[in-house]
């Protein structure tokens, strides 16, 4: 299933996620997804896997991959350093690629975003990605790049998961055009997500697994979600989600599980001289 991105562009709605793989492990990761219907990878520079990625689409497309989609990123030490055209020239290189289907700036670092953003648009603009978009934004960093942006992201990957439903971001997201993309989706399985009572019961009812049930509510909120797993047991698990549907009652009912809990940086208490 594809989602329509605010520039046009048609983007699978869910894709694998690819951190901490690379190597054998990864590629083995990848032929699992694609066999499971998965023809979008999510990588950065910061996972230090792009290349592994450029070979794993060789490998697919050997196999018969019409299409296989990447998203990479704009690194926090590119952005620190301003380098956002070398950056980006060096994932080409490392992905074995003349163009990127999604490219997103990972991190709003408060001295350099606005400034990034604009280099990222020269780069949208010169036709070498399919769209660009950010990472780990709340409403006021898209505020302030909105304030002078020529090009609205066309996407915004966050952390979200049933106990961060990120309510007011998703709103203000669908308002500017923009689409979410759910990042540790299954919250890295944290146990507190996991032995949920409500979406245990959810998935009881539908012999499902409880990744399976967060998956389909990203899916029928009309989110993008890229959860991850090395395992092709559970990457068939999480690339297989038809058959059945989450009511309305359900869908609020693991809307109304948010308590603003978080498994990653909140984007305004990171350290970027760190991160
Ligand atoms: N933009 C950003 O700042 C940012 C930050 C974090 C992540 N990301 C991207 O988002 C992707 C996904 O997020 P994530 O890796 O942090 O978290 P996640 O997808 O929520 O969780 C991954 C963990 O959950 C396990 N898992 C996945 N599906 C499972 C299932 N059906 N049953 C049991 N265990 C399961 C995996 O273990 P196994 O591998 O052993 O199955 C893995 O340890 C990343 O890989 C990365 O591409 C982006």
């Amino acid at each position: 299933m594809f989602v329509d991105l605010n520039n046009g562009f048609c983007y699978p709605q869910m894709g694998a996620g690819t951190f901490p793989l690379k190597g054998y492990s990864l590629l083995k990761a990848m032929y699992y997804a694609y066999k499971n219907g998965c023809i979008s990878f999510d990588t950065s520079p910061a996972y230090g896997n792009e290349r592994w990625i450029g070979i794993g689409v060789k490998v697919l497309k050997l196999l018969g991959a019409k299409r296989i989609y990447v998203t990479t990123k704009l690194s926090n030490s590119a952005q620190r350093s301003g380098d956002v055209r070398g950056e980006f020239n060096s994932s080409l290189k490392r992905l074995g690629v003349t163009y990127i289907d999604l490219y997103l700036m990972h991190w709003p670092n408060p001295e350099t975003y606005v400034e990034a953003w604009l280099e990222m648009e020269k780069i949208y603009k010169e036709g070498h990605a399919g769209a660009i978009g950010v990472c780990n934004f709340h409403e006021h960093h898209l505020d302030k790049i909105l304030e002078v942006a020529t090009v609205v992201p066309a996407v915004n990957q966050v952390e979200l998961h049933p106990l961060l439903t990120q309510k007011k971001l998703r709103e203000y997201c669908a308002e500017k055009g923009i689409y979410i993309q759910s990042y540790s989706p299954v919250a890295r399985m944290d146990k507190k997500l996991i032995d949920n009572e409500a979406l245990l019961s959810i998935a009881d009812k539908y012999g499902k697994s409880v990744p399976q049930i967060i998956l389909k509510w990203n899916i029928q909120s009309g989110l993008m979600v890229i959860p991850k797993s090395a395992s092709g047991v559970r990457i068939k698990e999480n690339f297989s989600l038809e058959g059945f549907s989450l009511t309305d009652v359900e869908l609020n009912t693991i809307d109304s599980l948010n308590v603003n809990y978080r498994v990653r940086h909140d984007p305004d208490n990171a350290d970027f001289s760190k991160l």
